[in-house]
Formats: C-alpha cells, structure tokens, sequence
C-alpha cells in the first residue's frame, strides 16, 4: 500500500507517518475525529491512543467497506480496537465513502480532525476531500496519507489552489524513484527553488503524508479556475 520507498510498513503507515497524526491530534485535542480507510485498524488505534492522552472525552468514527468482508479485512480493525480497548469511543462504517459520507453531512454531523486513506485514485479521493470538507470544522484539520501518488498529489494541489486551506506539514510531492529524485533535489536546491530543509523534512519525517488547516467554509465559486 506505501510505494514511497519500497519499504513495506508493519501497519497501513510508517510509524514516523503515525508519529506526524499523533503530533497533529496531541496538539488540537479534537473531540471528533474521521477516517476514511481502517485496514487493520493501525490508524484507528494511532488516533484513539490520541484520545485517551487527550482525555477530552475524543469519539472517532472509521469508514471501510472491506473490514468485515471474508475478502477484505476479515475484521482485523475491529480486533485491534477490541484489542487496545477503544471498542467504546470508536464507530465503524462499513459502507462505501461515496454513501457514508453524505449520510454524515445529511445527518448534520461535524468532525474536527478526518484522516483520508481510502482508494487512492484521483476521484475517489475527490470525493474524500469534498465531502470532508462539508463535515470539517472551521480551525479543522485534515491529513491525506499517499501524497506522493501522483492522483493523491493532484487533489492536494487542487486543495492548495483552490480551497482555504493552510499546509501544516511541508508541501506534497510526488515520489520519484530514488535516483531522480536525487537528481531533482541537487538541481533545485542549485537553482534555489527547493527550500533544503522543508525537503528534507518531508522525506525523513513526513514521508507521504500531508495536513492542512481549514480557515473558513468556503465554496469554490463556480467561475473560479486556477490550473493545479
Ligand atoms: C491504505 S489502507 C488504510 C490503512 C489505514 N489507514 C492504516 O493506517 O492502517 C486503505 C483502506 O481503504 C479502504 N477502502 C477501499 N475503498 C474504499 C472506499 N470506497 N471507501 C472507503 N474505504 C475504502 C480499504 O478497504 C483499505 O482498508
């Protein structure tokens, strides 16, 4: 699932990418939290383990279609929440992101922190933002993990150009194989267009995950075009 490096990580995440999630969420003490994507549940126990340091009394909900599923996750998610004791604050739907996440914005609920890791093509993760962008408090904050796939990428920068939204972690970029991204990195720091320590930053602390603020309820207007 992770084609950042080539390293296969033990859950859905590097524990540096989980290190970055808890920061964000020890940081705000969001009461409501959203995932779109459980796998096994190494993000849902990240965020609940979050919660119970917090101790604000944070409730997380978690969205996959396949944890239950003979041919999915065979429940490993809710295992592991049963596991580390979060059965309690945490619940799972399991349902499609296109129905459960306009039943949560019909339902008039609201969250404060959403986690999109689901299926990482360019219009499903579309969906992801926009709808969590309807169920995102002003002062919110969301993570997009799998920025360095190029579909993932795009929506980050349509996020970036379009919405307003405030880049907490360094910017996105899309992973290159070693060799070139090596070269990219020498001939933009020559030419002074990488910010080194940004750079760095994003590729030992970050990795592929990305997280923005969200300023305001703001809908694009609809003759509004940037290119991104
Ligand atoms: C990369 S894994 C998530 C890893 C998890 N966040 C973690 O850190 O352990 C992606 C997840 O998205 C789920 N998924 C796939 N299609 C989906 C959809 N349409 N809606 C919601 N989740 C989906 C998959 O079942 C899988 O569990």
């Amino acid at each position: 699932m992770n084609i950042d490096t080539g390293v296969v990580a033990p859950a859905g995440m590097r524990v540096e990418e989980y290190a970055r999630i808890g920061e964000l969420l020890h940081r705000d003490k969001p009461k409501r939290t959203l995932e779109i994507g459980m796998a096994n549940g190494g993000s849902t126990v990240q965020i609940c383990n979050a919660h119970k340091a917090n101790g604000v009394g944070g409730q997380h909900t978690a969205i996959d279609p396949f944890q239950s599923a003979i041919t999915g996750w065979k429940g490993a998610g809710h295992v592991a929440v049963a596991k580390a004791g979060y059965t309690n604050i945490v619940r799972v739907i399991e349902d499609f992101d296109y129905l459960a996440l306009p039943q949560l914005v019909r339902d008039r609920e609201r969250f404060d922190f959403v986690l999109i890791d689901g299926w990482h093509s360019f219009d499903y993760t579309l969906v992801d933002f926009f709808y969590t962008d309807l169920l995102l408090e002003p002062g919110g904050v969301i993570a997009i993990h799998d920025t360095g796939w190029p579909a993932v990428h795009k929506v980050c920068r349509f996020i970036e150009t379009h919405k307003p939204y405030d880049l907490l972690s360094p910017s996105p970029s899309v992973t290159l194989s070693a060799r070139f991204a090596r070269l990219g990195r020498r001939f933009g720091q020559m030419a002074g267009l990488t910010d080194a320590v940004a750079a760095r930053s994003r590729r030992t602390e970050w990795y592929s995950l990305a997280a923005y603020r969200k300023r305001s309820d703001q809908q694009v207007a609809d003759d509004f075009h940037a290119t991104f």
